[in-house]
């Protein structure tokens, strides 16, 4: 099965695709991940990354199909994937039709900007594997250690607030977009974010088995 998972950041994405790919077997590519992967080493895509990512804006389109056109041709990503984070403009949808890649469902997590915006500030990562807690609604069992791999958890770059807006603003512009165009193609499922994590992963689950 070959999904998306669309919507605002912070929304929650990266937090119901590392749930319901282990549910699924399959693995969750998020192309936030990969960039912060490239930047953290260094390599001339992440460099060129940087700079936009770190403003709030997206990383032009010919460098993020170039990034998820290689990770999908890997063989765990055989028999489905999640992607989170990925396609972000119309241009980046149309290059997985024409990279010849059916999608069966893509599920969008709706949540409140003001809920975003609490989400973020709260919001740590793994430095080491990326994975995602926040301080209140899902904290690591131990404060300050990944559960996953005992990497140190660390605020991103992009979660300061001014960064935040801006964020928001490109989703509206750019991404939105794409709640249109899949719909057009019956392919869209709205899920309301709720408060508990587990709550919404319930409802995440119901949409990717769903009928259409
Ligand atoms: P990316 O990493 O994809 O960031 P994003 O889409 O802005 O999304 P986030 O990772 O911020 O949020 P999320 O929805 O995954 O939420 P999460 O689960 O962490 O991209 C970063 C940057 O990379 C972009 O700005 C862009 O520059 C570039 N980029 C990436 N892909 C690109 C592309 N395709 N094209 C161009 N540029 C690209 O949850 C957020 C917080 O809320 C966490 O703390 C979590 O614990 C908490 N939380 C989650 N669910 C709940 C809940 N139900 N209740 C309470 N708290 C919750």
């Amino acid at each position: 099965m070959n999904l998306i998972f669309l919507g605002a950041p912070g929304a929650g994405k990266g937090t119901q695709a590392e749930i319901v790919c282990e549910k699924l077997g399959i693995p969750a590519i998020s192309t936030g991940n990969m960039l912060r992967e490239a930047v953290k080493q260094g390599t001339a895509a992440g460099l060129a990354a940087k700079e936009y990512m770190d403003r709030g804006d997206l990383v032009p389109d010919e460098a993020v199909i170039g990034i998820l056109k290689e990770r999908i041709a890997q063989d765990d990503a055989k028999n489905g994937f999640i992607l989170d984070g990925f396609p972000r403009t119309v241009a980046q949808a149309e290059a997985l039709e024409e990279m010849g890649i059916n999608i069966d469902r893509v599920i969008e997590i709706r949540v409140p900007d003001k809920k975003i915006i609490e989400r973020m500030s709260g919001r740590r990562v793994c430095e080491n594997c990326g994975s995602s807690y926040h301080i209140v609604y899902n904290p690591p069992k131990e404060e300050g250690v990944c559960d996953k791999c005992s990497g140190k958890l660390v605020q991103r770059v992009d979660d300061k607030p001014e960064t935040v807006l801006s964020r928001l603003e490109t989703y509206r512009e750019k991404t939105e977009p794409l709640k249109d165009y899949y719909c057009k193609k019956r392919k869209l499922i709205s899920v309301e974010g709720q408060e508990e994590v587990s709550d919404t992963a319930k409802l995440t689950m119901a949409a990717v088995n769903a009928k259409l």
